[in-house]
């Protein structure tokens, strides 16, 4: 495997209001470093494959930083894409071993929580969803769940005011389920024992690795490890480990260990859950052994739904991703042709379609076990006409006056992490996993190594109140014993007109993982871009609260964003929209591509 630097093309495309025929071209040149690649790109190649339309070429605006042609990684047989390059080489030596697609993820989400700790974890929790080629579906939710002395209020103070106890501290964190839910995938979907394919984790986390500029720069950016016990490992006499350090992780390979001897009770019973509930006492945290010992995934059915002719297969509830990206795109389809890329017309009509999407996200959807979801109604194409007929052509709908929280800022970064694997036989898999903020909650487990989530965050901690994220939703999504809190976690798996899969995806970065992974799909299958360009494709974002459409600096043109001034649509330019991580099936095997924005590698044979 190599690092590569190639030469990538970029197309200036201008458009004056929602006149779209009014659009006019003009090329530049400029060149880009790519991740860690194997084998040639067939990103400019014609695909044989019938069920695989011709790409066209991306026009992106001539100020934008990612320039479209470049290439990405291909693999003949199997592939595995995420934030980590030694963690989808773990993937990638499991496939090469014959472990199927559910194995390599396994091992490959195993292996995230020792080499990208800010997000991958087995402190944390996530979603998978699974596409076997014998035609079996399945999606494992294994999100945390609220702590049985968790309350409605816990997070506000004797005024009635919200504090930050939800995001910080050892009362932030909901009972993990990725171990569980790992275990869960692998026992029935996988070939292979959670011994064998935890074994790349064990040797990361015993041997240690050489830290990348990627985590360096993570480390140096929290404010809230140092807070805690991780500070001994990640900030060793004070002061945060630097590029090319060997970060050797004992604690955390003892653990990891645990579990492979042990299976999930390594975790949620013995010595590691003593330890977790010793972290809790030492904090003042509420988890007991309890919450641990009665942890368990729940397997749903995926949501099953068409855009234009292609099958998506996507996450239910407790995760809003697969309802608000199912109902965006619904919405999307009744424009009878999509708008060009990066259009007046193809800002107004996302935004909107987000927008609708995310009005029923923050007020109907939370977790099935709890409340009764309108399923089958928001999925619905006759919805969608109803939705379309709400969005005018010429005019921004504004969800409602909402000038000072617009300008709220985001409290902190987020941070969760996707990957994508498949396999010879056809196999996929896509899972999103979250600490939900960077580094989770801080608090880091002493003598087990590992960090907690900060997931009760994502509860409306004060219903109609935003949360970190800007997120406003209601009573449906309140905090309750047992209850799981609501995610926009999207991983996605799309289907070409013979039941075969085309793209597997899914992204980090709370409500924007949705926006960005439909982005995804929508430059794929509407604009036929390859995969490489439908990554490095200027993206936008639209929550409905607050009534801003966030956009990537440089990623709009200036008559573009007039026009949409004058439409009535507020703008709030942002530096990068999203980290998402997407394999599609090309020609002769599959490309992979990590977030252009962030680190990552693919990985492949
Ligand atoms: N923690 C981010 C999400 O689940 O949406």
């Amino acid at each position: 495997m190599s690092q590569s630097v190639r030469r990538a093309s970029a197309v200036l495309v201008v458009c004056h209001a929602v006149a779209l025929s009014a659009c006019s071209y003009s090329a530049s040149q400029s060149s880009t470093t790519m991740g860690t690649s194997v084998g040639a790109s067939s990103a400019s190649r014609a695909p044989g494959d019938p069920r695989i339309a011709p790409r066209v070429a991306a026009q992106f605006p001539s100020t934008w930083r990612l320039p479209a042609g470049a290439q990405a990684t291909f693999a003949p047989n199997a592939m595995a894409v995420s934030n980590s390059m030694h963690a989808s080489d773990a993937a990638s030596e499991i496939l090469k071993r014959g472990g199927n697609a559910v194995d390599a993820a396994v091992a490959l989400g195993f292996a995230l929580a020792v080499t990208w700790p800010e997000a991958g974890n087995i402190g944390g929790g996530g979603y998978m969803v699974i596409k076997l080629a014998d035609g079996r579906t399945a999606a494992v939710d294994y999100r945390e769940i609220a702590p049985k002395a968790s309350s409605r209020d816990m997070y506000l103070d004797a005024n009635g005011k919200l504090t930050d106890k939800s995001i910080v501290g050892h009362l932030a964190s909901g009972v993990p389920g990725a171990v569980a839910g790992m275990a869960h995938a692998l026992e029935k979907y996988g070939t292979m024992s959670l011994r064998e394919v935890i074994q790349p984790a064990i040797k990361l986390a015993r041997d240690g690795f050489v830290v990348d500029s990627a985590l360096a720069s993570s480390i140096r950016g929290t404010d809230r490890v140092p807070r805690f016990d991780g500070k001994t490992l990640f900030f060793p006499n004070g002061q945060p480990l630097t590029t090319g350090a060997r970060l050797v992780q004992p604690e955390l390979a003892r653990t990891l260990q645990a579990i492979a001897d042990n299976g999930v009770q390594g975790f949620y019973r013995g010595w590691v859950a003593d330890s977790l509930v010793a972290e809790m006492s030492r904090g003042g945290g509420i988890m007991t052994r309890d919450d641990l010992a009665g942890y368990t995934p729940r397997e749903r059915t995926p949501i099953r739904s068409t855009y234009r002719g292609f099958t998506l297969l996507a996450m239910p509830p407790s995760s809003s991703g697969g309802v608000t990206m199912t109902e965006s795109l619904n919405i999307l389809e009744t424009w009878p042709r999509t708008a060009p890329h990066g259009s007046t017309m193809w800002h107004h009509s996302v935004a909107s379609a987000y927008q609708r999407a995310f009005v029923d996200r923050n007020s109907k959807l939370g977790d099935p076990d709890f409340i009764s979801v309108p399923l089958e109604q928001l999925i619905s194409k006759s919805y969608a006409r109803q939705l379309r007929s709400t969005v005018r052509d010429d005019r921004a709908t504004p969800t409602r006056d909402v000038d000072s929280m617009m300008k709220a800022p985001l409290r902190e970064p987020m941070n969760t992490t996707h990957y994508s694997v498949v396999d010879r036989a056809g196999n996929a898999v896509a899972t999103t996993t979250t600490l939900n903020g960077s580094w989770g909650s801080g608090v880091w487990v002493r003598g087990a190594g590992f960090f907690l989530n900060n997931e009760m965050d994502d509860f409306a901690a004060q219903p109609g109140m935003p949360n970190m994220f800007g997120l406003v939703q209601g009573e449906q999504n309140a905090i309750q014993p047992g209850k799981r809190m609501l995610s926009a976690m999207s991983p996605t798996i799309v289907l070409d007109s013979a039941s075969q899969v085309l793209l597997v995806v899914g992204a980090a970065g709370g409500p924007t993982i949705i926006t960005g992974t439909s982005q995804i799909v929508l430059n794929v299958l509407d604009h036929r871009m390859n995969l490489a360009d439908a990554m490095r494709a200027p993206r936008l974002h639209h929550q409905a609260l607050p009534d801003s459409l966030r956009y990537e600096t440089g990623g709009m043109t200036t008559a573009v964003a007039d026009s949409l001034r004058a439409m009535g649509w507020a703008l709030q330019p942002v530096r990068a929209l999203v980290n998402v991580n997407a394999i599609m099936r090309v020609k002769g095997g599959w490309e992979g591509v990590p977030e252009p924005r962030r680190s990552g590698g693919a990985s492949g044979h």
